[in-house]
């Protein structure tokens, strides 16, 4: 069940753009997104934390997993593009992990609901101990009741699927036997088999089939954060009310994001946001620089993500090629004539030349090119040793 790898995407409310606003906006006076450090917990591959690194030269970070296999993906990302002394991923058990040092900003996400109760309580103990006074934590989970039709599914599906295979076989009897039902129950799980179906594994296998996956009522998600002397500041969605468990049991929602803040920290007027600056270019522009965390994915895979801190899929193979290439170094012939060469773009020189404008354009579109001056930006701080 365990061995489908959690591949790694951008979650922009992670983003410390998003935390500094949403922290600021509730009167916290969060760090500047672009002069700060940031801890990862539970962080997967780390691409996420290695993205905010590599998108802007005044964060740095600090990354952690339990799976070695999962760091090594982000340290080589760390080691490709250069960012060895901003961005520093390890293998750590949350149940013991060394001193982080203190951060601006502390993520959490998709840890809490799906681990034992000590390692839930050592992620807070550990979020409480990382936080710098203004610091803003962010933290995951699945959210009762809304969550309790998804569990009742994937309860069955644990019961009754030895393995992946079966699950999926299961899945798709499911569809079948509830058609042509239009009662309450009937609509509530199909819209669950429909979710799960449409998924990818890794997620089906850790966000709903995982050994430990369970879910809270938000008050006592806030009552062991209170334990550990952090307070909810607010949802981390922008779009969400306060959070608040008649709301929750009124709308359904199965999933929450809480910013969490030190007991101690100060809490005044909103404050208006940092402005963050776009750094990417609208244009290609005639030797287009492509985000270089972008360029090393597209060369491994169709997964991106773009300077909007979003992951974005490229699918065609000749589209990644040229995103790979453009190190600003070739214009539009030169990429052409290289593209061409790459047997895996698939594609002549000639239908590479007449596609190019509209491949970059799309590239523009989609944020994975860079601007191509560098106006002054803070200087970063360094990860703790
Ligand atoms: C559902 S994945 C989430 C990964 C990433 N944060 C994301 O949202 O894409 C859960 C992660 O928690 C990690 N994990 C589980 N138990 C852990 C522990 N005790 N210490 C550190 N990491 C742990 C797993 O290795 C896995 O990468």
């Amino acid at each position: 069940v365990s061995t489908i790898p959690y591949a790694g995407r951008a979650f922009p409310r992670t983003h410390p753009v998003h935390l500094s606003a949403m922290a600021r906006r509730h009167g916290v006076p969060a760090a500047d997104p672009a002069a700060c450090r940031v801890i990862e917990l539970a962080c997967g591959d780390g691409l996420n934390a290695v993205a905010m690194a590599a998108a802007d030269p005044g964060v740095s970070v600090t990354a952690v997993d339990i799976d070695p296999d999962a760091i090594a993906v982000g340290q080589e990302a760390v080691a490709a593009l250069g960012l060895g002394d901003r961005a520093d991923l390890r293998v750590a058990d949350i149940g013991d992990v060394p001193d982080l040092g203190a951060a601006d900003f502390v993520v959490c996400h998709g840890l809490y609901a799906w681990v034992p109760e000590p390692i839930r309580a050592a992620a807070l103990a550990t979020i409480a101990g990382s936080l710098a006074p203004a610091g803003v934590a962010f933290l995951s989970f699945n959210l009762r009741p809304g969550w309790l039709v998804r569990q009742g599914l994937a309860e069955g599906l644990r019961r009754h699927a030895s393995d992946f295979g079966a699950v999926r076989d299961l899945l798709a009897q499911l569809g079948p036997a509830l058609a042509g039902r239009d009662d309450v129950y009937a609509r509530l799980l199909g819209e669950q088999v429909a979710r799960l179906s449409g998924w990818e594994d890794h997620l089906v296998m850790h966000d709903d089939l995982g050994p430990h996956t369970t879910s809270f009522w938000n008050g006592d998600v806030a009552a062991a954060a209170a334990a550990n002397g952090l307070r909810v500041l607010c949802d981390g969605d922008p779009e969400a009310p306060q959070p608040d468990e008649l709301t929750d049991l009124v709308s359904g929602r199965a999933y929450r994001e809480l910013l969490l803040v030190g007991e101690d920290a100060a809490i005044g007027e909103p404050l208006p946001a940092i402005p963050g600056r776009a750094r990417y270019a609208s244009e290609p522009g005639e030797r287009p620089v492509g985000y270089a965390l972008a360029r090393w994915q597209a060369a491994r895979g169709p997964r991106v993500t773009t300077l909007r801190h979003t992951s974005v899929t490229i699918p065609d193979a000749a589209g990644r090629v040229i995103l790979a290439l453009c190190d600003g170094s070739r214009d539009r012939a030169a990429l052409a004539a290289d593209a061409a060469r790459a047997p895996e773009a698939g594609v002549t020189r000639a239908e590479l030349e007449a596609a190019m404008d509209d491949a970059l354009d799309r590239l523009a579109a989609s944020a994975l090119l860079q601007e191509v001056s560098s106006p002054r930006r803070a200087a970063p701080r360094s990860p703790a040793a």
